[in-house]
């Protein structure tokens, strides 16, 4: 259950800001991971900063145990060290039935939560999750006079969070958004993968046999087509960003793009980039493709106020598709603001 209309939207500590009616509109194509205890890496922060849409300090799985603390050291240092600008900086705690989330956020809200934008929680199961780290956050926010709430992202990767995921979604108006984690909720149900993300080469359909007999076509199949598209839906309807997660074969560009752009049609606004080729995969695909975009703004065009039929390029319109084309220009016009190249593709 929730709170009250009433209560709603109402701080939950004294002193703490009033949470936000409305994300915030900013691009967020790619969340780009960052290892916060290489010190290789972390000099590099600057240079990551101007390429990508969002930095993240990732605390959680793939730092080893003995590193953790070093991991929110280093955070914390490069979060004090460098200045972001408009790009977003996030990290994402480790899950909360660990012996290190606590002290994940109890010392970075304090040191640096005036710059964190989002706290990315994983192994969401539920409502409750959220509920907890929303409390946690307000009376740390109040106690450290943050004036900005700190967002909360969930990652969407168990099976009893798949099943929750409506009221995850509406826990809280401190959700950002959800991405879908492949690699955790393959082992949470149970699936016969070892891979991150991705598809699988024996899941599909076997075409039926010819009339003509001979060769019988195999096409494989998206194997997070549902629950990204569950997520979608949970995230649209709640006002939320969803995003696909990782991809795990960095040799695969190409299989990379693939599932990218699955869930960039599906409604997803971005992916995690886990290695430096894949930033440029995440820009190219959450962009919106110049001909889209030109087409789109035909449909604008062709009917000012959104109402009504029209036919552009021989293609019937009317109040659906036009507000599917907004969609796409206001996507293309939040590109364009950040990136003068793509402005010019898109003649914006
Ligand atoms: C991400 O955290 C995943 O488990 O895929
Ligand atoms: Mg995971």
């Amino acid at each position: 259950m929730n709170r009250t209309p009433a209560k709603f939207y109402a701080p939950l500590a004294t002193g703490a800001p009033a949470p936000l009616r409305q994300i915030p509109v900013k691009l967020e194509r790619m969340i780009h991971f960052v290892p916060p205890h290489v010190e290789k890496i972390r000099s590099r922060v600057p240079d990551i900063i101007s390429q990508v849409d969002v930095v993240l300090g990732n605390l959680e799985d793939a730092i080893p145990a003995d590193q953790k603390s070093a991991a929110r050291r280093g955070f914390i240092a490069m979060a004090e060290a460098n200045d972001f600008g408009d790009t977003g900086l996030w990290t994402r705690i480790n899950c909360l039935n660990s012996p290190w989330a606590l002290d994940d956020i109890l010392e970075i809200v304090p040191a640096v939560g005036a710059k964190l934008d989002v706290v990315m929680l994983p192994k969401v199961e539920g409502p409750w999750d959220i509920h907890y780290l929303d409390q946690l956050l307000a009376q740390l926010e109040a106690r450290h006079a943050i004036k900005r709430p700190i967002l909360i992202h969930a990652i969407l990767e168990t099976a009893e969070g798949v099943q929750n995921v409506d009221a995850i979604a509406g826990a809280s108006p401190r959700m950002h958004g959800m991405s879908l984690g492949p690699a955790d909720l393959a082992a949470s149900r149970g699936m016969k993968t070892t891979r991150v993300g991705g598809g699988h080469p024996g899941y599909g359909v076997l075409a039926d046999t010819g009339a003509a007999g001979g060769e019988r076509p195999f096409f494989q199949q998206d194997l997070w087509h549902y629950t990204v598209q569950k997520m979608v839906d949970a995230c649209m309807t709640y006002g939320l960003k969803p995003f696909y997660g990782p991809f795990g074969d960095f040799s695969d560009g190409p299989a990379c793009e693939a599932q990218f752009r699955n869930a960039f049609l599906q409604g997803c606004l971005g992916a995690w980039s886990l290695h430096p080729t894949q930033i440029g995969i995440a820009k190219a695909v959450f962009s919106p493709d110049p001909a889209e975009v030109a087409f789109a703004r035909k449909i604008v065009a062709a009917m000012p106020d959104g109402t009504g039929a029209a036919i552009v390029d021989g293609k019937f319109q009317d109040d659906a598709t036009w507000k599917q084309a907004k969609v796409i220009v206001d996507l293309a016009q939040l590109v364009a603001a950040k990136d003068p190249e793509r402005a010019a593709l898109y003649g914006l």
